[in-house]
Formats: structure tokens, C-alpha cells, sequence
């Protein structure tokens, strides 16, 4: 395959359809997809089943939408603990978590968790393999709900499982060319899923041509270990003007919450401002962008009752900050794939938060606004250093950028980020860089994080460093938010 041709242009359908050939030929179901019998089967969706519709009027009444994640080996198991999780758990977004193998195009693997899965009367498999079950096994899951199903996975190619799904009934998919590579995988290069979800959006552009209108989630909370909002802001707006360059015309960008509220709340609004002015920027004003909040995404503690007090801070935090969409964690978080009792519990939970805190918003401070000015500052260094580096072009930007490490994901896997930054809290528990690594921010900005980190290495008698960080990534699992000297 030649990646040169990567490069943030609309693809020319010619070029869609001549790689789909060989996209739906990768997995036998790929041949249950017809494009025209899709469509009409989208056209006769009712509105309160399409997420584009739902997020429009959901951002229109100020409303924040609740959503869980769920997955199991056996679609019909699948689709009792789905309607189990919109009729008691009052999900207003369902998902379908898709299982490790499928995320890794592994579907003669994912075929055998089906039958011992079978075999064994229970899931075998950390989700709903998808691709296996094609269209028609997939639509079944859109028939047997009355709200959007979005896909949910961690997968660098999707093209198959975005052909599938989408043409089942889903509206709504999850995932971006580098939040969905650098965190989940060590050796795809990343032009490479670059360009595998360019097809992706592509085929969503092709949707929206025809007035179907899916919308693409990009997943903020990458690695979910201590990463601060400007890199997760920088990179779900660099996937989301991608996408937009590819025709999609509905945008939800996430963010996983850190702990800190003044942070955190800093974060989602200036998410959503910064976001709408790039697309307005890039003459993408007419895609709807809406926010999605990751409750805690690092390690919790294994104790129900800890673990409630960590999902209803997170609900705390959305209901004060404002946020489109909340995904909800579960009690069982620490020990695995939740239970639908643990699913009800974290939706039930920050159900009970959000309505006491519905008339309450965070005050307007200082340090709030302070706060905001940071993140708007290092979102604008660093991505106009993306698009110099790419003379232009977002996408050879953004490849070029991480080699370089302008672009880098605190903690990831993939060998196309470079790890040159550590991230720490400070004494407040927002997190901050104790190492900026080839981050282009100006000395102004370094100086504020390291001033802010100096005043928790007096508070705490101790050299920031190592320790620090690693005590803070324990932290919340042993029961606070700022890692504690032992
Ligand atoms: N069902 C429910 N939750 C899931 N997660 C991953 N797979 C599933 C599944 N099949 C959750 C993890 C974690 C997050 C990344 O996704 O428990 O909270």
C-alpha cells in the first residue's frame, strides 16, 4: 500500500470504491453490505434512534446525555443487557463494545470465542464481535432498542467494522486515526491509520451525501493515564477537522476527567470553544460539534462503595462544567468487564448527581479563567506548530509532528509516539508537565507548569520527579487524588 497519498483532502468517491472492493473482501460478512438498501433502512429510522438528531436536540436544551459501555460474546445476550440498560439503567446513549480480536481485524479468532463462548453459556470474549455477526445479526441490535447505539472499540483499521455497522443501523461511531493507534497499538505506523480512518469518515462523508447524517466520536481520553486537556484537546481537534475534511457532519470530541474540578472544567469548556472555532476556521461551520465526558479513565479502587465515590465526582464535575454526553464508569471497574448490575449502579449514581446539580455551575473565578487562558494557549502553540510542520496539510502535519514529538501521548504504547513528556500533579491535582519533552510551548507556558509543580515538591518536602509521578497514577486507586509521599 503506498501512504503517500496521505495528505487532508476529500477523497474522490472513485478512490473510496476502488478500496472498498478490497475492504469488504477481508471478512465474508463483508459481502452483507449494500450501501442502497443502508441507506433506506437509515431514512426510515425514527429521530429518537439517531444520534445526530438526539446530540442536536440534547445541545439545544442544555441537556447532558448519559451513556454506558457494554459488550458481550453473544448477540443476544448482547441485546437483553442493552434494552436492560435503557429501560432500568435509563441510558439515553447505548453502546456496543466491540471484543479485543475484532479491534485487531483478528475474525477467525473472534469466530472461536463465539462457539466456546457458546459452549460455555457465558462471554468468552471482552465484546460484541461485530463483523462476525454482520449486517443483519447487527441490525437486530438497532430493532431492539428505542435510543442510538454508537460503536465502541480501539481499533486503528475500522473500515470493515465501520462498513458493517454502520450499514446494521448504528449512528453513531467511535474512534480517530490517532486516538484509537497511539494508545491502543505499538506498530502501525500511524500514516497508516491515518489513512484507514480517512475511509472510515469517507464512508460516513458518502452517508451524509445521501442526508444520513452519523456522527464520529473521537476518543479524548487516550491513554487515560495523567494526561493533561491540551494534548487530548489538540488531538481530538486535529481528528475532528480531518473527519469534517472528509464530509462528516456531526463531531463529538471527548475528554477524560483528571480529578482537579478547576481543571477539569476548564477543559470541557474551552473544548468546546476551541473546537467550534477550528471548525469555523477550517469552513467546517455547518458540522454539529457537541463535548463527551470519560468519568475516570485511570485505575480505581476495588471497593464498590470507593469506586461510587469516584463515578459520583466525575457526575459531580460534568453536572458543574457542562459537558454534551457523560460515559459512565462502573463499581466493577477495578476488577473488569461490569456486570448489568454494576452498569445500572454507575448510571443510577450519576443519574442522582446530575439531577441535584442541574441548576449549579461551576463559579466564575480567577483561577477558572486563568486556567481556561492556559489551555487556549497551549492548544494554539501546539497545533499551529502541527500545520507548520505539514506546510499546510493537518494530516503530514500530524505525522510529521509525531515524529518529531511536537505531538506526544504521556504513557503510550505505540512506537510512533515518541514518550518524551511526564506528566505530574500539582498541589491541587491538575496535571501539569514536569518534563514538556519536544512540545512547543513558550517559556511563559513551561514556566507555569513548573512553577506549579515547585509549590507541591515544598508542600510535600520532596524532589518532583519519578516517584511523584508514579505515586500519582496509584493514587486514586488507593483513595485520593494527589499521590502521597509513603
Ligand atoms: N463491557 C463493558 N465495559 C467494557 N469496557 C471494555 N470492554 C467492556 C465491555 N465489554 C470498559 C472497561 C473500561 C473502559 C475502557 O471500557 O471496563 O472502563
Amino acid at each position: 500500500m503506498c501512504f503517500l497519498s496521505l495528505q487532508d483532502r476529500k477523497w474522490e468517491i472513485e478512490r473510496f470504491f476502488q478500496e472498498r472492493t478490497e475492504v469488504l473482501a477481508a471478512w465474508p460478512s463483508g459481502r452483507g453490505v449494500d450501501l442502497e438498501e443502508a441507506l433506506a433502512y437509515h431514512r426510515g429510522l425514527p429521530k429518537e434512534k439517531v444520534a445526530y438528531y438526539k446530540l442536536l436536540k440534547g445541545q439545544a436544551e442544555g441537556r447532558i446525555y448519559l451513556q454506558p459501555r457494554a459488550g458481550v460474546a453473544l448477540i443476544d445476550e448482547h441485546i437483553a443487557l442493552l434494552r436492560s440498560l435503557e429501560k432500568e439503567g435509563e441510558a439515553d446513549f447505548l453502546p456496543t463494545t466491540v471484543d479485543s480480536y475484532t479491534r485487531q481485524n483478528r475474525y477467525s479468532e473472534a469466530a472461536r470465542g463465539i462457539k466456546e463462548s457458546k459452549a460455555a453459556d457465558r462471554s468468552l470474549l471482552n465484546g460484541l464481535p461485530a463483523v462476525n455477526y454482520g449486517v443483519k445479526n447487527c441490525r437486530r441490535i438497532i430493532e431492539a432498542t428505542g435510543v442510538p447505539v454508537q460503536v465502541r472499540h480501539g481499533t486503528p483499521d475500522a473500515r470493515l467494522l465501520a462498513e458493517i455497522t454502520l450499514a446494521a443501523g448504528f449512528t453513531d461511531f467511535e474512534g480517530g486515526g490517532i486516538s484509537y493507534n497511539i494508545p491502543y497499538a505499538k506498530d502501525v505506523p500511524l500514516e497508516r491509520s491515518l489513512l484507514h480512518w480517512q475511509y472510515v469518515d469517507r464512508l460516513c462523508g458518502f452517508y451524509a451525501e445521501h442526508g444520513i447524517i452519523i456522527n464520529r466520536e473521537m476518543f479524548g481520553p487516550l491513554t487515560g493515564t495523567l494526561v493533561p486537556p491540551f494534548i487530548s484537546h489538540v488531538v481530538g481537534i486535529i481528528e475532528a477537522l480531518l473527519a469534517a475534511g472528509q464530509g462528516v457532519k456531526s463531531i463529538a470530541i471527548g475528554y477524560g476527567q483528571g480529578g482537579n474540578l478547576i481543571q477539569d472544567a476548564a477543559a470541557l469548556r474551552t473544548l468546546a470553544r476551541l473546537g467550534r472555532s477550528y471548525l469555523d476556521r477550517f469552513g467546517y461551520s455547518d458540522v454539529l460539534l457537541t463535548t463527551v465526558f470519560h468519568q475516570w479513565m485511570g485505575g480505581f479502587p476495588q471497593e464498590e462503595p470507593r469506586a461510587l465515590g469516584v463515578i459520583a465526582w466525575g457526575a459531580a464535575t460534568a453536572a458543574l462544567a457542562g459537558a454534551n454526553k457523560v460515559i459512565v464508569k462502573t463499581p466493577h471497574e477495578a476488577m473488569g468487564v461490569p456486570s448489568l448490575e454494576a452498569n445500572l449502579a454507575g448510571l443510577l449514581c450519576t443519574r442522582q448527581v446530575l439531577r441535584m446539580l442541574a441548576e449549579q455551575r461551576v463559579p466564575e473565578t480567577p483561577e477558572l479563567a486563568e486556567e481556561e487562558s492556559v489551555i487556549e494557549r497551549e492548544v494554539r502553540e501546539v497545533f499551529d506548530r502541527v500545520l507548520e510542520l505539514g506546510e499546510g496539510d493537518l494530516a503530514v502535519g500530524t505525522v510529521r509532528a509525531f515524529e518529531a514529538g511536537v505531538l506526544d501521548i504521556p504513557f503510550a504504547p505505540s512506537r510512533a509516539a515518541r514518550g518524551g513528556i511526564m506528566p505530574v500533579r500539582d498541589a491541587s491535582g491538575a496535571i501539569r508537565l514536569l518534563d514538556t519533552g519536544n512540545i512547543p510551548l513558550s517559556a511563559e507556558i513551561k514556566d507555569f507548569h513548573r512553577k506549579k509543580i515547585e509549590e507541591r515538591g515544598r508542600q510535600e518536602k520532596r524532589e518532583p520527579g519519578l516517584r511523584m509521578v508514579i505515586d500519582d497514577i496509584y493514587a486514586i486507586s488507593k483513595g485520593r487524588l494527589v499521590g502521597k509521599p509513603r
